[in-house]
């Protein structure tokens, strides 16, 4: 008798499949632990996270970013287009554009604010989720406060470090203040009265712990009563600021809003599907000259962070209980209404962010909307109160775009606008601006010969 080969190898088969079955099981519990941790890691990384942690962004990231936005001050050079103003682009870039400057097929909002108002910005984190461009206006004197805050926000949440670049406004012919030293952030923190008394050196080590718990407050102690821009007769450069983050976005698309209005909840994610439906983001269609308005509305300010709707169903039942209504009711009906709320109103909630209507431009509908970020640029001239969004908005119409209302996305304004709501200055600023909208209009006139439309 011989060896029984045939025995010996049905034998060694049948070890290889069972190898090979163990091998491919061990290999998937593998891959299946890889995903759990990066999805841990992920969460860990964006999740609001509402305390310090220095694996996040260690001590010596912050010392590098430190450095950075100082340096960045001190050696600044550009300047706009009257030289009044130093404009630092990119002070800190969103980390997840990383070094490339190409344009992604992608949408930013796009958002300008003074350092006061910064604090909004928490609010629209959480409702955008995705690239912001923020051009932040300071007074020179404010630029260490501002560098700490920055420097916290990256720190406290994980969201504005990887996804929000902030590019800084602030006045020329201001000295700059020492700058070497670090603003103590604690210092701004309203004093409690109540509160256990505290050496001052052990207040602020136990703050110094938690900054995260505490940066919400610490940002809307900067209140415009501390910080009073009217008195140092610097006029708002909103319009400078707004084409500031816009140049500085590398989107295709722009939504450019106010600090102060919130957006409903994911929709930078449902427009970018829509988008990719519809091949906006291809060459086929770069040329289309259509822009998205999206619906604004304002929430009764006693209601806010608390209750900002998050979608449609939530906005309408807000508005039929009568704490949110359309934006500018009361102060400026005229401004808003030609986004025909009505019809808007009573198309519910549909599964997917389409074109609901389109709209004649008419005087003097100012709305907000998404666009190509190719639109006309804003009218630098245009500062303070009045005329800076209208002028912009009445050369898309000259310029033969169209008016699309979107379905489901809106934007809330935090708090109601009333008479009595404005700063003293404004009638002064309204009367300055209308001058120079009716310059502007001339000069559209010129620059759009071949068109038929106008902006009255
Ligand atoms: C950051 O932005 C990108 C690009 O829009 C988006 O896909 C991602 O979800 C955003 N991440 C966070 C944490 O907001």
């Amino acid at each position: 008798m011989g060896f029984p080969w045939r025995q010996t190898i049905f034998f060694l088969v049948i070890v290889i499949a069972i190898l090979q079955v163990i091998h491919i099981s061990l290999l998937s519990r593998l891959e299946a632990l890889k995903n759990e941790r990066r999805k841990r890691n992920a969460a860990f990384k964006f999740d609001k996270i509402g305390h310090d942690n220095p694996l996040v962004y260690s001590i010596k990231e912050i010392e590098k970013d430190r450095k950075l936005l100082l340096d960045a001050v001190k050696e600044s050079s550009v300047l706009d287009a009257f030289g009044e103003m130093h404009i630092i682009n990119n002070w800190i870039k969103a980390e997840s554009l990383g070094n490339r400057n190409h344009i992604r097929k992608d949408i930013t909002l796009v958002t300008q604010s003074s350092l006061s108002e910064l604090y909004n910005l928490l609010t629209i984190i959480h409702r955008w989720k995705g690239l912001i461009s923020v051009g932040l206006f300071t007074l020179t004197r404010e630029l260490s406060i501002a560098i700490e805050i920055i420097l916290s926000l990256r720190k406290c949440y994980p969201m504005i470090r990887y996804n929000t670049s902030f590019h800084l406004v602030y006045p020329l012919l201001v000295p700059l203040p020492d700058l070497n030293t670090h603003y103590d952030l604690i210092r701004l923190l309203p004093s409690e009265p109540s509160a256990p008394s505290l050496s001052s050196s052990s207040r602020a080590e136990s703050i110094e712990e938690n900054i995260c718990a505490q940066l919400p407050k610490i940002m809307t102690a900067l209140n415009p009563g501390t910080l009073n821009y009217e008195n140092e007769g610097i006029p708002f450069p909103n319009n400078l600021l707004r084409n500031v983050a816009r140049r500085n976005s590398l989107t295709q698309f722009v939504f450019v809003i106010d600090i102060d209005l919130v957006p409903n909840n994911n929709l930078n994610y449902d427009f970018i599907e829509f988008a990719k439906e519809n091949r906006l983001f291809e060459e086929e269609t770069k040329d289309e000259k259509t822009i998205f308005v999206v619906p604004s509305y304002e929430i009764d300010s006693s209601l806010v962070p608390d209750h900002i709707p998050k979608d449609k169903t939530e906005l309408m039942l807000a508005v039929n209980s009568g704490y949110v209504r359309p934006f500018y009711y009361e102060l400026c009906w005229k401004c808003q209404k030609y986004t025909d709320y009505e019809a808007w109103q009573k198309e519910p909630l549909s599964p997917k962010l389409d074109i609901l209507f389109e709209v004649f431009w008419h005087d003097p509908w100012e709305p907000f909307y998404i666009s190509r970020n190719t639109v006309p640029m804003y009218d630098e001239r245009f500062r303070q109160y009045g005329f800076n969004r209208i002028s912009q908005v009445c050369e898309l119409h000259m310029a033969g775009y169209r008016f699309s209302v979107l379905n489901n996305p809106f934007v809330i304004h935090k708090g109601m606008k009333r008479p009595d709501s404005f700063h003293k200055d404004k009638d002064l600023e309204l009367e300055k601006n209308r001058i120079l909208f009716r310059h502007f209009k001339n000069e559209l006139k010129d620059r759009y010969r071949t068109s038929s439309r106008r902006c009255y």
